[in-house]
């Protein structure tokens, strides 16, 4: 794999090895790789004939400071692990911060109920900066399909946004919740998590799973309330939001008379680091 670092060498190598043809597959992230990552950059590598990822750790969609200050930064390890996953050819784009922003950045967008509601409320800001951080290295990239994962849902729709506003042809290809064996999903955070908050945190995917067995039979609300009081009974936890709401409009659902897809969304506080999850809650068939 090549390990780029500027704008410009990314442009050239991706540039002749794709001769304005099919653009590279592309797995953007912010580092701290686990499995979760991984399973994108699989799928990126059986699906294109170049792929290519990127780590940077966007300092302008962290809403919180000492989330930014204390995200994890493995790099070394990182690669390690890409190294056994991607082809030669393929790459790995790592930005300064000055390269992706030499001047100050004050693009404001509007995604509508998209990126209002759920993480749009709770953190202010955090999707503009993942929609200006996105558009650059798309801008840069220049995909044919870009991989996201269902643990970020709400993201993934906020992208499929921003690629109408911006008018770029690149394929959103979303990706499964990839899973701890006792069920929390994997996210970089997870080892800032203290023994305690650890031990507790599969509670949210329990809660959820449970209430996805109740949902052809009890209303939308109620459910929303069993999830909160089961998550929140630890004594550890904290639970931010619960919403059950369509995957094409994230508007919520009030009754299940109403048609479309349903997935149920949660925030939760775990000491000082917050944990996100959900679960599609209408039956595939
Ligand atoms: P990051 O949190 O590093 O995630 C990068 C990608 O990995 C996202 O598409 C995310 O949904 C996916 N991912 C994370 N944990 C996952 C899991 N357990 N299962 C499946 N996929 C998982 O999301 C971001 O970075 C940033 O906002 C970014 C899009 C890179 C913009 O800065």
């Amino acid at each position: 794999m090549k390990i780029l670092k500027t704008i410009s060498g990314a442009r050239e190598h991706i540039g002749s090895l794709t001769q304005g043809l099919e653009g590279p597959g592309f797995v953007p992230t912010m580092g701290a790789l686990h499995e979760g990552h991984l399973s994108l950059v699989r799928k990126s590598v059986e699906e294109n004939r170049l792929a290519g990822v990127s780590i940077f750790v966007n300092p302008i969609q962290f809403n919180n400071p000492c989330d930014l200050e204390q995200y994890p930064r493995t790099l070394d390890e990182d690669l390690g692990k890409l190294a056994s996953v991607l082809r030669p050819d393929d790459f790995v784009f790592i930005p300064a911060v000055e390269e992706m922003y030499p001047t100050p950045v004050n693009r404001v967008y509007d995604f509508g109920n998209l990126g209002q509601v759920m993480e749009g409320r709770f953190r202010p800001g955090h999707f503009n900066g993942v929609g200006i951080v996105v558009d650059r290295l798309f801008r840069i990239v220049r995909p044919g399909r870009a991989y996201f994962g269902e643990k970020d849902f709400q993201q993934m729709t906020v992208i499929r946004k921003l690629m109408e506003i911006e008018k770029l042809p690149v394929e959103i290809i979303p990706c499964a919740i990839i899973r701890e064996p006792d069920g929390l999903a994997m996210s970089s955070r997870n080892v800032r998590l203290t023994a305690g908050h650890r031990k507790a945190a599969p509670v949210i995917y329990q809660a959820l799973r449970e209430a996805r067995q109740e949902y052809a039979h009890k209303p939308p609300g109620l459910l929303k309330e069993q999830i909160r009081n089961r998550i929140d009974s630890t004594g550890l936890l904290v639970t931010e939001y619960v919403e059950i709401a369509f995957e094409s409009t994230l508007q919520p659902v009030h009754s299940r008379e109403q048609t479309g897809m349903a997935r149920c969304f949660t925030a939760v506080q775990a000491g000082d680091v917050r944990l996100i999850d959900n679960l599609r809650f209408t039956p595939d068939n």
